[in-house]
C-alpha cells in the first residue's frame, strides 16, 4: 500500500470513527454518573409503545434488567428487538412509556451520546473497527477518545490504562494479535475487538445485536465464553437467533413477539411455552 493510500484510508477511517463517536462517545469511565441500583435493577423499560406509520413495532413493552445480568432476547423477524435497542440507546424515541437507567437516570430525556456517556454501550451487527490501525491502537482509541486519534502512534498510556488495555486484550482472545492490523482479523475476531472497544469505556449496560451471525462454531463458543465472562461486572443484553448459542449463554431468556413480551424464563421454560412454540419455533 502506498503512503498516500494509507493516509487516505486513515482519514476515511477517522471520519467513520467520528460518526460512530455520536453513539460511542468516547469518554472515560469515571465520568459516568452514579446510577442508583439499590433495587438491584439496572434497566427499566416500562409501558413502551412505538408506531411507524401506524404499525405498532413496540406494543406495551416491559423489560427489567438486573445489575450484572446476562439476558437473551429472542423473537421472530420484525418482533421489535432492534427497535427496542434503538429506544434504549436514544436512536429512536418512543411514543409513550418510560426508560430508566437505575432508578435515577431518565434515558428518554437524553440524546444518544448522553446515553452512551451514562454507561450504555451498543454493539451493532456489522463490526466497525478501524481496519488500517492495529488491534492495540483500536483499543487505545476507544479509551482515549477521537480527539487524540492522530496521536495514537505516539501517545503514552498511564500504567493503569495499559493494564486495562492488556486485560481487555486477554478477555477478547486477541493478546497474540495486538500488533496486527484490524483489517487482517477474521470476522469473529473483529466482533470481539469491537466488544473490547466498548469495554474500554467500562459500560454498565452492554447491548449486543446478533453477535454470532456469520461466525464459525469455534468462534461462537469463544463468544459465548466472552459474554458469560462479562456478566457480573456488566449487565449484558444479547439479541440472537441462534438457539444453541442462546442456550449456551443465558440463564434468562425473553421472547418478544409483535413488540410485546410473550414469555420469559429459562430456555427450557420458554421452549416449552405453547404460544412460543406456535409463533416462533414453528410447532
Ligand atoms: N425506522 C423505521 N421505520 C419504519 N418501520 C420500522 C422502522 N424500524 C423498524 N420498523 C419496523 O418495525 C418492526 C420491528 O423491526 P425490528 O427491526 O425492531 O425487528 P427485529 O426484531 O429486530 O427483527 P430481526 O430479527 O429481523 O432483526 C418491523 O416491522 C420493521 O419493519
Ligand atoms: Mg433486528
Amino acid at each position: 500500500m502506498t503512503t498516500l493510500n494509507r493516509a487516505q484510508q486513515l482519514k476515511h477511517s477517522v471520519q467513520e470513527f467520528t460518526r460512530r463517536d455520536e453513539v460511542f462517545s468516547f469518554l472515560k469511565p469515571e465520568r459516568h454518573p452514579l446510577i442508583d441500583t439499590r433495587h438491584n435493577v439496572l434497566l427499566y423499560v416500562e409501558g413502551v409503545n412505538k408506531s411507524f406509520d401506524g404499525f405498532k413495532a413496540i406494543n406495551d413493552l416491559n423489560l427489567y434488567i438486573k445489575e450484572g445480568e446476562l439476558r437473551c432476547i429472542i423473537g421472530p423477524n420484525g418482533a421489535g428487538k432492534t427497535t427496542m435497542m434503538d429506544i434504549i440507546t436514544g436512536k429512536t424515541k418512543p411514543d409513550t412509556g418510560q426508560v430508566w437507567l437505575g432508578s435515577n437516570i431518565n434515558l428518554l430525556g437524553m440524546n444518544e451520546s448522553e446515553i452512551a456517556n451514562a454507561g450504555v454501550g451498543r454493539k451493532f451487527q456489522k463490526p466497525t473497527v478501524i481496519e488500517c490501525l492495529s488491534v492495540w491502537q483500536n483499543l487505545e482509541l476507544a479509551m482515549s477518545g477521537v480527539r487524540s486519534v492522530w496521536g495514537t502512534y505516539t501517545a503514552k498510556l498511564s500504567g493503569e490504562q495499559k493494564d486495562k488495555l492488556e486485560s481487555v486484550l486477554e478477555l477478547i482472545h486477541l493478546k497474540n494479535h495486538a500488533a496486527l492490523h484490524a483489517g487482517n482479523l477474521s470476522h469473529g475476531q473483529k466482533q470481539w475487538l469491537e466488544i473490547g472497544m466498548l469495554l474500554m469505556q467500562n459500560p454498565k449496560l452492554l447491548l449486543v445485536d446478533e453477535p454470532v451471525a456469520g461466525m464459525t462454531h469455534q468462534e461462537m463458543d469463544r463468544t459465548s465464553e466472552l459474554l458469560n465472562s462479562l456478566a457480573g461486572k456488566h449487565s449484558v443484553v444479547v439479541v440472537e437467533h441462534d438457539m444453541d448459542f442462546v442456550r449456551s449463554i443465558a440463564s434468562h431468556v425473553t421472547v418478544l413477539h409483535q413488540g410485546h413480551v410473550l414469555a420469559e424464563g429459562t430456555m427450557d421454560q420458554v421452549q416449552a411455552h405453547p404460544e412460543v412454540k406456535q409463533v416462533y419455533l414453528g410447532e
